[in-house]
């Protein structure tokens, strides 16, 4: 396989905002999980890969082609599936018909090998039950799988996906995993998320990114390893930590440098994520 990205100091500026700040990175076969907080640029790369948006500096190469070719952006472009974030929807358009749409705007020319592979993808995100439902009156889980289908089409050898698991219910998410492993053996897939759960479940890289710049690039277990000796549980709340929360059994767990003496448990990479991001950026703190 080509190299799916390759990107050397890329940077985008909005006006006098640099989203990103200078991103070296080579992305091939695999799931590469995107982390990071809200404004740390994972849109703004994501929509990179996807073509939709022009780098303000570096170089950017998508499997093994220059998007700023017009021919080698529609080669790229042929060869890609991605779900946006926030993917407008015609709402009158039943499931089928809109995946159909895109397939048709992919060039999908031949109405019944179309129709076969719109089948297909709504199988696999198992939608073909209210395929002929308008988009209107799906739930948000469903709406979510439909952009999710379009993805898929045609089996793309790069597939960039935003926040794909924003919404889905828990059985959803295991679905979806299953069909992103799938997906893996045969193309690169670059997703992004919030839930370091599906990052430990899926991916065999996770790149965090804060501020524009790229603040770990990893196996998912060196990202836990950042944590390693850094948390510990006690029945109290310790005050020295840098994050703590109660857990569901009404213990404490913190994360920050441990006092002597404590009982030190082994990280998960949520814990190392949380050791990266420091103060900064805290869940939800249980008092
Ligand atoms: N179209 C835009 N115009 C101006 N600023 C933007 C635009 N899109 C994103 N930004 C800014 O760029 C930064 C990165 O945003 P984004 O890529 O959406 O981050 P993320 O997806 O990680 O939340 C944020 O500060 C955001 O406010
Ligand atoms: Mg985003």
């Amino acid at each position: 396989m080509r190299t799916a990205v390759s990107m050397d100091g890329l940077t985008k500026a909005y006006g006098r905002k640099l989203a990103l700040a200078g991103v070296t990175l080579e992305i091939d076969r695999g799931i590469t999980g995107l982390l990071g907080p809200n404004g740390a640029g994972k849109t703004t790369l994501m929509r990179m890969l996807a073509t939709v948006l022009r780098p303000s500096g570096g170089a950017l190469r998508l499997l093994d082609r220059d998007p700023r070719d017009t021919g080698e952006r529609t080669e790229i472009r042929r060869r890609l599936g991605y779900l946006p974030q926030d993917p407008g929807f015609h709402q009158h358009f039943t499931a089928f018909e809109f995946v159909d749409y895109i397939a048709t705007l992919k060039e999908w020319v031949d109405r019944d090998a179309r129709h076969a592979e719109v089948r297909r993808v709504l199988r696999a995100v198992s939608l073909d039950e209210v395929a002929h439902r308008r988009i209107r009156a799906l739930s948000g889980g469903m709406r979510r799988r439909v952009a999710l289908a379009q993805a898929l089409l045609g089996s793309p050898e790069l597939l960039v996906l935003d926040e794909p698991t924003a919404g889905l219910d828990p059985q959803q998410r295991l679905q979806f995993r299953e069909l992103v492993s799938d997906a893996a053996e045969s193309s690169a897939v670059v997703l992004s998320t919030h839930q370091t759960e599906d990052v430990a479940a899926l991916c065999s890289r996770v790149v965090a990114l804060r501020d524009g710049a790229v603040a770990f690039d990893g196996s998912p277990a060196a990202l836990a390893d950042l944590a390693r000796g850094r948390v510990w549980v006690s029945d109290m709340r310790d005050a020295g930590a840098t994050v703590a929360w109660r857990t569901g059994d009404g213990a404490h767990r913190h994360v920050g440098a441990a006092p002597a003496g404590a009982r030190i448990v082994e990280p998960t990479l949520e814990d190392g994520y949380l050791m990266l991001l420091g103060t900064a950026a805290l869940p939800a703190v249980a008092a």
